[in-house]
């Protein structure tokens, strides 16, 4: 098989004395959409900021088209990340400018890339996300939902190799879902680009994905509990990965706390009746 198009081995990073990640390694093969599953706050987006490069690990290594990231000098980072579409958690689109300026904007950093077609660029990134038409308005006057895919054009408007995406679908409605995951696909299988794409969104993980992995929480917090196909995870014996996929408020991971501590909490001292 050729070299993976990701390696994560043995990656770690502390925030204080703190392991948001412990010894994560898993690889990524040209054409694979993983999918990052895990509770919120389980590191998840920073995960994909260390695969991008712009936070780096405590340790451990990381290698993206076969060249290890993590020591890269800065200049030679920005020369990869050209290979890279690139689809923030919270759209990161430039206010001041217009839908179409904000697609427009890795075309025009690109000196490879002839003026004259980016406005033709910027259509053809825009209906592939439904939206058609939009380019004139600012962000402010357009949806959350709409903003997401505006953030998802840019990213494909170099048509990366590698795409990463932080929630793409969060807060869009079903058939909105639909159309961006039937892109996700087509970009992949068809023309072989290759994604990582973190979601909360079941239906929309185990619709696109090729590969998985869960991000485990507690004792667990910063470490991979389960990896596969979205086959071996569906059937994942992991009670934890169950809870999750299935969304069931009650099991190994505890959501709430017992009526004891929750009043410790609140007042600051345990609760006593004679007090
Ligand atoms: N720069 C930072 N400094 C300190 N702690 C951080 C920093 N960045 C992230 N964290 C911590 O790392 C943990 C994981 O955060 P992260 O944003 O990766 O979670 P997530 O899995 O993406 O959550 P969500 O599903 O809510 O987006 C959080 O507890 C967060 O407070
Ligand atoms: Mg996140």
């Amino acid at each position: 098989m050729s070299e993976p198009i990701i390696e994560v081995r043995d990656l770690v990073r502390k925030f204080g004395s703190r392991s948001v990640l412990n010894g994560i390694s898993f690889t990524v093969e040209k054409g694979d959409t993983l999918i990052i599953m895990g509770g919120s706050g389980c590191g998840k987006s920073t995960l994909l900021r260390h695969i991008i490069g712009s936070l780096k690990p405590t340790s451990g290594s990381i290698k993206i088209f076969g060249r290890e990231i993590t020591t890269m000098p800065p200049k030679e980072l920005e020369q990869l990340r050209l290979r890279f579409g690139m689809n923030f958690q919270f759209g990161a689109l430039l206010q001041s400018l217009t839908v179409g300026e904000n697609v427009a904007l890795p075309l025009l950093e690109n000196s490879r890339v002839d003026p004259s077609i980016v406005d033709l660029v910027v259509k053809l990134k825009l209906e592939l996300v439904g939206l058609t038409g939009f380019e004139h308005l600012k962000p402010s006057e357009i949806s959350g939902g709409m903003r997401k895919r505006v953030g998802l054009a840019r990213a494909v408007a170099l048509d990366p190799e590698l795409l990463f995406s932080d929630e793409p679908t969060s807060g869009l409605d079903p058939i909105m879902t639909a159309v961006i995951d039937q892109f996700t696909i087509d970009l992949t299988r068809k023309l072989g680009m290759t994604a990582v794409v973190v979601t909360h969104d079941m239906v929309s993980a185990f619709h696109i994905a090729t590969k998985m992995i869960v991000l485990g929480a507690g004792e667990k917090q910063g470490q991979i509990i389960a990896m596969g196909t979205p086959d071996e995870i569906r059937n994942s014996p992991n009670a934890e990965v169950q809870q999750f996929i299935n969304g069931e408020p009650d099991g190994p991971i505890p959501l709430k706390l017992a009526p004891e501590d929750y009043i410790t909490r609140l007042i600051g001292r345990p609760h006593r009746e004679d007090l």
